[in-house]
């Protein structure tokens, strides 16, 4: 991977079909990228990039029901490439989500992090999210072609959730 420099300008916007092919290392698999391309195609999911030097360099996606703390979205596979971190990329994703969801009403976001991962539960405290329990969290994958499921399990995550607006 190539080392991007400084990052001087990062344009966030909805994930287009043409992004697939740079989304599957940020998203776990090109499957895995289509699948969430597709929720947001059906309006299911909003899903965002962040592009900069004409590359995608993030990805996150919010889904509007059946999240893991109803009735608030929730914002997953929030992934920033590794060659541009800490430079205020993933903030700016998890913005754009929250702007999102606040577009729509919401009154708070939700997400959940796999307990283990002290780094990730750091960068959503960074961003004001509170640990409000555990989760059972249960994931599928799916083949996009087919619909089919081709494996699931269930992880241990803590629910993180950040109001969106008003007081707690
Ligand atoms: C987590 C991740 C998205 C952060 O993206 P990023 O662009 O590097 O984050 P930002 O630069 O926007 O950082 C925002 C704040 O969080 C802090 N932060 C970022 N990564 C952190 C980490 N690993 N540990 C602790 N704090 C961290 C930053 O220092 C910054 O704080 P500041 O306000 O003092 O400047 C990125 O490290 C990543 O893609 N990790 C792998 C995938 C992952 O863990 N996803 C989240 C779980 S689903």
């Amino acid at each position: 991977m190539t080392h991007l420099g400084t990052v001087i300008r990062v344009l966030i916007r909805a994930a287009l079909d043409t992004d697939l092919d740079g989304l599957g290392e940020m998203a776990g698999s090109r499957d895995r990228a289509e699948v969430r391309l597709q929720a947001a195609r059906r309006g299911a999911e909003e899903m965002l990039v962040a592009v900069a030097a004409d590359r995608v360099v993030g990805v996150v996606s919010v889904r509007w029901r059946d999240g893991c703390d109803p009735p608030n979205p929730w914002l997953y596979g929030l992934a920033v490439v590794a060659s541009a971190r800490r430079r205020g990329i993933g903030r700016a994703l998890v913005g754009a989500g929250e702007a999102a969801g606040a577009a729509r009403g919401a009154e708070a976001m939700s997400l959940d992090v796999d307990v283990d991962d002290e780094a990730a539960v750091s960068f959503y405290a960074r961003l004001g999210y509170v640990i409000v329990g555990p989760h059972r969290h249960r994931w599928r994958a799916i083949d996009p072609g087919t619909g089919a499921v081709t494996a699931e399990g269930t992880a241990s995550t803590w629910i993180m959730r950040r109001r969106l607006r008003g007081i707690d």
